[in-house]
């Protein structure tokens, strides 16, 4: 799947939740191709968002590839869920389950016919993964600690894309790098730089005086 990228994935955590219809109307007039789903249980991460029952009613309503991140202890246990609910992609944590049961979930998942991702959190390195990369259609680097939008930027991930280009490169590697977390109009540019195709940006959205604006300023950068 490595096709016009890079590409904004647009993360609605920062969003409001009660005009989900209005932005992805907007998201879609805009041209976005991909919606970013942080899905966050309260117990992998201290923070609780929505689940498989908002994501049906969110692909009932756009067209945009739902980019799904899954932020919750075993997902093993309520993958068929995410399958139900329409996601295209699913990326699941390697730090949300036991190593044993990673390789068993990655070809779950390929077999409903989804993407699959892996994230890692700032202290996990990407060796940590380097057995599964031949098998992934995306690998996630979070570049906040995750649970909440709006965080600022922990610098010292960004090295990590770059690794991850690296082995893509000398490997043959199919995945797609994302980065999630603190992503804005400052930063933007190095992290495609040093190899991300879908950079994630949320509250730099959200929290912004004109979204529309906002959205075109960062697509023209990316271009
Ligand atoms: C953090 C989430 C992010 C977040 C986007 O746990 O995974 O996707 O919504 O980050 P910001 O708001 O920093 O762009
Ligand atoms: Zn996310």
């Amino acid at each position: 799947m490595k096709n016009n990228f890079p590409q904004l994935s647009v993360s609605i955590l920062n969003s409001d939740m009660s005009n989900l219809t209005k932005t992805l109307n907007l998201l879609q007039k805009l041209d976005i191709k991909y919606v970013h789903l942080d899905v966050m249980d309260g117990n992998f991460v201290p923070n609780l968002t929505f689940g498989p029952a908002v994501i049906k009613s969110i692909r009932s309503k756009t067209k945009c590839i739902l980019d799904t991140h899954l932020m919750i202890q075993s997902p093993q246990k309520t993958i068929t869920q995410y399958f139900d609910a329409g996601c295209d992609i699913i990326t699941f944590h390697y730090e949300s389950l036991k190593e044993s049961d990673i390789f068993k979930l990655i070809k779950l998942i390929k077999k409903h016919n989804k993407l699959v991702g892996i994230s890692i959190k700032p202290p996990t390195s990407p060796t940590k993964i380097v057995k599964y990369l031949n098998y992934l259609d995306l690998v996630l680097v979070m570049t906040v600690s995750p649970g909440f939008g709006g965080q600022k930027i922990i610098t010292s991930c960004i090295k990590k894309i770059q690794i991850l280009k690296n082995l893509r490169d000398k490997k043959g590697y199919k995945y797609i790098i994302s980065a999630d977390g603190g992503i804005n109009e400052k930063n933007v540019v190095e992290i495609i730089k040093k190899g991300c195709d879908l950079p994630v940006i949320g509250s730099a959205i959200f929290c912004s005086k004109d979204i529309d604006v906002k959205i075109k300023f960062l697509q023209s950068l990316i271009k």
